[in-house]
């Protein structure tokens, strides 16, 4: 039975989608971004709620599915809580749309980054799963995201991506509040490229591990607005081709993924 009543973080239930039962769900960070793409992206859309600053939405793609654009918030511990309820209410693919970091010369600002799988270092995470389980994003979606890419010209990189629980000390940045760097984190930026990781940002790692845990397939395409091998700093003059790279890049997957599940 799924829950008719609303779910106390992301302030809808199943009585406020009425007949329309998506099994889709595309999860950004950020509520604006949630906002953008149902307005902007998808049909007859229209809001489920505001709360929390946890924004969800109903549309249909251009093949005419229903889907939500719903808010993850930002880092792990919010994420789990609202893939949790999106699981509750039905949702079974959740493809993450989000932004990132570079850390290899090769992958800069405007492209895109489609995650295979992460190094997790989320402490969410460690209540979902033993730390030795692996982050994988689902293989099917994440071959749907890069085929997406490919037809849609955008230039991507499908690889390994650190997922880590902060955004400065984590991801190895000196210029911040923190005036003490611990020293474990020195050095941690190159020793990752080294091991060919592509990329930083802050939930796919415990999402793909929820998507293994619960039995969700689960998928991630990053913009890339930061690129670490030069920069701290965000490149806000890249920022907006990156998303909205990333966003065409999940819709069009959206509709490769759901054709090609056997219909329930
Ligand atoms: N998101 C991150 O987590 N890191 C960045 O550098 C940019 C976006």
């Amino acid at each position: 039975m799924l829950p008719s009543t609303k779910l106390y973080h992301i302030g809808f239930g199943r009585d406020d989608l009425g007949e329309i039962a998506p099994t889709l769900a595309l999860l950004s960070g950020d509520p604006d971004r949630a906002r953008l793409i149902a307005q902007q992206y998808l049909r007859e859309a229209r809001a489920l709620s505001e709360n929390r600053g946890l924004n969800s939405y109903v549309g249909r793609l251009p093949s005419g599915a229903w889907v939500l654009s719903a808010t993850s918030g930002m880092g792990a511990p919010s994420l789990s809580i609202v893939v949790n309820e999106l699981v509750q209410l039905g949702i079974r693919t959740i493809i993450r749309v989000g932004t990132t970091g570079s850390i290899q010369a090769r992958v800069v600002p405007g492209e895109v980054v489609i995650s295979s799988a992460a190094l997790c270092r989320q402490g969410a995470a460690n209540d979902i799963a033993p730390v030795e389980y692996p982050a994988a994003a689902d293989p099917f979606l994440t071959v749907a995201l890069a085929q997406a890419a490919r037809e849609l010209d955008v230039p991507h990189h499908v690889g390994i991506t650190a997922s880590v629980d902060t955004f400065y000390e984590g991801q190895e940045r000196y210029d911040s509040a923190n005036p003490h760097l611990l020293r474990w984190l020195h050095g941690i930026t190159e020793e990752y490229r080294r091991l060919n990781i592509l990329n930083y940002e802050m939930e796919c790692g415990t999402l793909f591990k929820m998507g293994g845990v619960y039995g969700f397939a689960a998928g991630c395409v990053c913009g890339v607005i930061a690129q670490r091998t030069q920069s701290e700093q965000i490149a806000m003059d890249a920022k907006g081709v990156a998303v909205e790279r990333a966003i065409r890049v999940a819709l069009r997957a959206a509709e490769k993924y759901l054709a090609s599940q056997p219909m329930a």
